[in-house]
């Protein structure tokens, strides 16, 4: 696969310190931890191809070659850690918008960082602290399926946008994820989740289904009820609402 040739609009390139492009690597999410922090903006780290690929919770994550977009953006932060907890909600936000504006299909997110087709997996984010002090250093990773093959070994329902009617090609869809992602991190850095947390009802995927949510070594169902102002998942539990901050969560049946 060629390096791609990206064509980003003015926020996004105001916003790139520098982009890396590999054929092949492990993970882009662990090169962008070993890589220099920027001063001001992001470092963005792409591959065509990805050999140990690291999802959420310690699962594996499949990038085989020219079939999926695999990127992680290296930034360091001004505001405070506890702040930033919501960036991977507000960054899957405006991606899944960007696609649907671009031509996509009715992308929606899956609380916190999954982006969806219906209940199927098109891609996830993943958000790794590699640094706490002076300032906030993040590295945020972006998969995205685009044409996998029939094979792909994921143990769960999955598409990717060129099952979805959507045969973008690689460069388009590298350019407009990072025309995406790039501007929310400058924005989110200088004001937080606030003008994220208005387009959440039009991607949220969760709200008014019956879930099933891990708190702890167990499970808690309920219906959700969008999120907090902090990102957190609001769910209506038999007991009372709750907010979840962090945990997997199920849909137990299609509302
Ligand atoms: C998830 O849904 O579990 C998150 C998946 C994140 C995958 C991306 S691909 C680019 C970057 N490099 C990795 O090893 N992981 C992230």
């Amino acid at each position: 696969m060629p390096e791609p040739a990206l064509r980003l609009g003015p926020d996004a390139r105001a916003e790139l310190a520098r982009w890396h492009w590999v054929e092949a690597t492990g993970s882009t999410q662990d090169w962008a931890l070993e890589g220099a922090v920027p001063d001001t903006g992001s470092a963005v780290y792409l591959a065509g191809r990805q050999t140990a690929g690291r999802g959420r919770r310690g699962r594996a994550w499949q990038t085989p070659p020219d079939s999926a977009l695999a990127l992680s953006v290296l930034r360091a932060f001004d505001r405070p850690l506890a702040s930033l907890a919501p960036l991977g909600l507000a960054v899957a936000v405006r991606v899944a918008g960007a696609l649907r504006e671009a031509g996509g299909p009715r992308i929606g997110v899956k609380w916190p960082n999954d982006l969806v087709v219906g209940d199927a997996k098109l891609g996830g984010l993943l958000v790794d602290v590699r640094e706490t002090s002076p300032r906030p250093v993040l590295v945020l990773g972006l998969g995205l399926n685009r044409a996998l093959p029939d094979d792909a070994a994921i143990d769960q329902r999955w598409t990717d946008l060129a099952r979805e009617g959507w045969p973008v090609d690689a460069d388009a869809l590298a350019s407009t994820v990072l025309d995406a992602v790039l501007p929310a991190l400058a924005r989110f850095d200088a004001e937080g989740f606030a003008p994220f947390a208005a387009d959440w009802p039009g991607v949220d995927v969760l709200a008014g289904r019956l879930v099933r949510v891990q708190v702890g070594d167990g499970w808690r169902d309920g219906h959700a009820l969008g999120i907090s102002a902090d990102g957190g998942l609001r769910v209506r539990h038999a007991e009372g609402e709750a907010v979840h901050h962090a945990g997997e969560v199920s849909v137990r049946v299609a509302a």
